[in-house]
């Protein structure tokens, strides 16, 4: 039997997926059992990098997702709208959905996936979150055994690629991205990734994967790279750390499993990173996602998080274990590791109530007493220093750096509010926390 296949999008992704589709020689045999029945694309009339006939090609997508001949409607169109109204609509047709959408996901999962449900179909999204890793099939399949403890991973190409050369080349962040953009890794407008708010939505998404419940993508703590100065680089190299934009997403209570109260840490920021961990040494474009979980303990998937093939290699997975159930199933029964079934939504502990390391630099004035005096207001607070070093001067001001113990961040935040106020510190351009 041949299903029908209806894509939105002929983009880097489209692209990639298509050329994978109409060409299943020595692939998984079951993709030769599918056709693109209709394209949709913006202008039909575009030149194209792949052999798709001007005939299915349509800039009508709603005439797709409606189309009584799809069976599965693969959205690679990106974005909030029209996406999420195009794949209700799908749904709503009684289509399954293969999607790369993190935004659309992150933002309106709760309503995509009761609509999924009630009408019995599936929406896969393995491409939405670290493009070519295989990261939700693995944590919905083959680690179902496991308590999962956290997920932490690099999951946004142009940052790491960006802190990789900041490192490497001692350069500052905005002489980095502007080459970065004209290399063609950062977009004209780079805020969703230099901001954080990708690697956001694909948190949200693996959170709630991970830990079995829905995840409120304003609960997440979100900085971006954009304050990570070539100094801050440098001095955490120096103190044996990498520093990299982390996607953190922890159960609190790991000793203590109950089916409820669980809460997570849910957030993404520049973190430095120990150089013995795994994370520090994944550089340039590359994802990479560390699952810790009992009793398997430390596992972590590395490769390309982005392209046209990488990405498109998860979206025909994601379709042909589509056809596989549908090849395989007379009643239309959702496979229960393979759909979303939880409803709830998970309780994200607010990050005043975290307990991380921190680094911090200060600029101050270079007299005597402001060690100390930063040292007694730590204290004060509870904020136990693991070291406090003068490195030098810069611009006339003494530099300080400090790494703390594990300390409660509202603590740490109280101590530096007072800091701000003393008459010898000038600045305090970097406070970033520690893995
Ligand atoms: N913009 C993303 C990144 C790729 O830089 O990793 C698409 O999710």
């Amino acid at each position: 039997m041949t299903y029908t296949i209806g894509l939105l999008g002929l983009g880097t992704v489209g692209t990639g997926t298509a050329k994978i589709l109409l060409d299943p020689t020595r692939r998984h045999p079951i993709l030769k059992d599918v056709k693109i029945g209709r394209v949709g694309v913006r202008n039909p009339d575009k030149k194209r990098d792949v052999a798709i006939s001007q005939d299915i090609l349509t800039a009508d997508l709603k005439s797709i997702v409606t189309d009584g001949d799809i069976d599965i409607v693969v959205e690679l169109i990106g974005g909030v709208e029209p996406a999420r109204s195009l794949i209700l609509e799908a749904i709503a047709n009684g289509k399954h959905v293969v999607t790369a959408n993190k935004a659309v996901i992150s933002r309106h999962g709760d309503e995509i996936y009761t609509a999924a449900r009630e009408k019995g179909v599936y929406v896969m999204l393995e491409a939405a979150v670290a493009g070519g890793i295989p990261i939700v099939q693995p944590l919905k399949t083959a680690l179902g055994a496991n308590r999962i403890h956290a997920v932490t991973g690099i999951v946004n190409g142009t940052t790491n690629y960006i802190l990789t050369r900041m490192q490497a080349e001692g350069a500052s962040f905005d002489d980095v991205l502007a080459d970065a953009q004209r290399l063609g890794y950062a977009e004209a407008d780079p805020t969703a990734d230099v901001d954080g708010l990708d690697a956001a939505d694909k948190v949200a998404i693996l959170a709630s994967i991970a830990f079995g419940g829905r995840i409120k993508l304003e609960d997440i703590h979100c900085e971006g790279i954009r304050q990570v100065d070539a100094a801050d680089i440098t001095y955490a190299d120096r103190l044996g750390f990498t520093i990299r934009l982390l996607a953190i997403a922890r159960r609190e209570n790991c000793d203590n499993f109950t089916d409820s109260d669980d809460r997570l840490q849910v957030r993404v920021h520049p973190t430095l990173v120990p150089n013995p961990h795994p994370l520090a040494s994944v550089r340039g474009v590359d994802n990479a996602i560390l699952v810790e979980a009992d009793p398997l303990g430390r596992v972590m998937f590395l490769g390309p998080g982005a392209g046209e093939g990488a990405t498109a290699s998860a979206v025909v997975a994601d379709i042909a274990n589509i056809i596989a159930i549908l090849q395989t199933e007379t009643e239309p029964i959702l496979h229960p590791l393979l759909s979303c079934a939880h409803q709830h939504y998970c309780t994200i502990a607010p990050v005043e109530e975290l307990v991380t390391r921190f680094y911090a630099r200060f600029l101050t004035r270079d007299e005597s007493g402001v060690i100390g005096e930063l040292g007694t207001c730590f204290g004060r607070h509870g904020v136990s220093l693991e070291s406090i070093v003068q490195i030098g001067m810069r611009d006339d001001r003494a530099e300080i750096t400090i790494v703390t113990h594990d300390v409660l961040e509202g603590n740490f935040r109280a101590a530096i509010a007072e800091i701000r106020n003393f008459e010898a510190i000038a600045d305090i351009p970097s406070i970033l926390r520690v893995l």
